[in-house]
């Protein structure tokens, strides 16, 4: 799609930076709210939906192990999303800088956006803390948080971008999946209200994002934006990259937990259900979602097409 086409996308679309600025106004919560002293997490409930987890999948993991695993994976999906934050604040401000005052409430919008991702970083990291001194025995980590997040923002802000309203779209598929649509996982509730008050906020970035996305994209010629695509897809190989590390950590995490050392074959099997399921989670869950689908194939319809065979590759 050239540029013209792209801004008569933008004429056309609903939202606006005011109106996403108002509707955000009536989002209001805060971090003690969620996780205080009189709301502690509920270690004798899973953590996370099975469907990011699929501890059912171990067979020969027995009930205790599995909610081990599960919540060793929260405990992973707390330090991941702070990751995840850490490149989308200073991409937003950048475009702060780059859009100036000429539309105040764009101005507005955005700056409410990086701040409520810091809040964000706050929630993971008060969860964090009340899962390490509930939990009993420490869970290893990516180390390298911040440097990938600074090897994320030395690419293309346009292929940022889209790697963070992909992950917006996740976070919609994760409180569906744990909250919304699920009776069956009986989850802890904390963690509960952790995925749906994220999804709360991400709900008003994806409009963002996306008004974002058709501006910049709407500046580069047709070749650029080719470009701009191969550079998130590399992004989304560097993010599986680090995702397949934890898998390893979370092994280890998991065998400490419940004390035993895994023989080889069990901690292959493991290891190959955890991958498959930090794909999904992570991964494919955003880049298959259809409003994900529809921004890339507005930018370039082989996008689409781009996508659609990752996905089927990783699951
Ligand atoms: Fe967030
Ligand atoms: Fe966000």
């Amino acid at each position: 799609m050239s540029g013209s086409e792209l801004s008569e996308t933008v004429v056309s679309r609903t939202h606006t930076y005011q109106k996403v600025w108002q509707d955000a106004q009536r989002v209001d919560w805060q971090v003690r709210d969620l996780i205080n002293p009189t709301k502690p997490l509920d270690f004798t409930k899973p953590f996370l939906p099975e469907s990011l987890v699929r501890t059912d999948d171990i067979v020969f993991l027995n009930p205790a192990e599995k909610l081990a695993l599960n919540h060793v994976r929260g405990c992973s999906y707390l330090h991941l999303f702070v990751l995840v934050e850490q490149f989308i604040i200073p991409t937003v401000l950048e475009q702060v800088k780059r859009l100036g005052f000429d539309d105040i409430f764009a101005t507005q919008a955005l700056l409410g956006f990086a701040e409520e991702e810091g809040k964000h970083i706050h929630l993971f990291q008060e969860f964090a803390t009340a899962f390490e001194q509930g939990f009993g025995h420490p869970c290893d980590r990516l180390e390298s948080t911040t440097t990938i997040a600074n090897k994320i923002l030395k690419h293309h802000p346009l292929s940022v971008l889209l790697l963070t309203l992909q992950f917006e779209w996740t976070t919609q598929n994760h409180y569906l999946e744990s909250v919304r649509e699920n009776d069956e996982d009986d989850l802890d509730p904390r963690f509960c209200d952790l995925l749906k008050h994220h999804w709360m906020e991400e709900a008003q970035h994806t409009k963002l994002d996306t008004l974002l996305i058709y501006d910049l994209a709407a500046r580069l010629g047709s070749d650029e934006v080719d470009v701009v695509i191969a550079e998130h897809f590399q992004l989304v190989h560097l993010l599986h990259d680090a995702l397949m590390e934890q898998v390893n950590l979370d092994l280890v995490n998991l065998e400490r937990a419940v004390g035993r050392v895994f023989s080889a074959s069990e901690r292959q099997e493991i290891l190959s259900v955890q991958q498959q399921a930090y794909r999904w989670a992570f991964l494919c869950a955003g880049l298959t979602h259809p409003n994900f689908i529809k921004v890339l194939s507005d930018l370039n319809p082989a996008g689409k097409v781009r996508v659609t065979e990752l996905a089927k590759g990783w699951s």
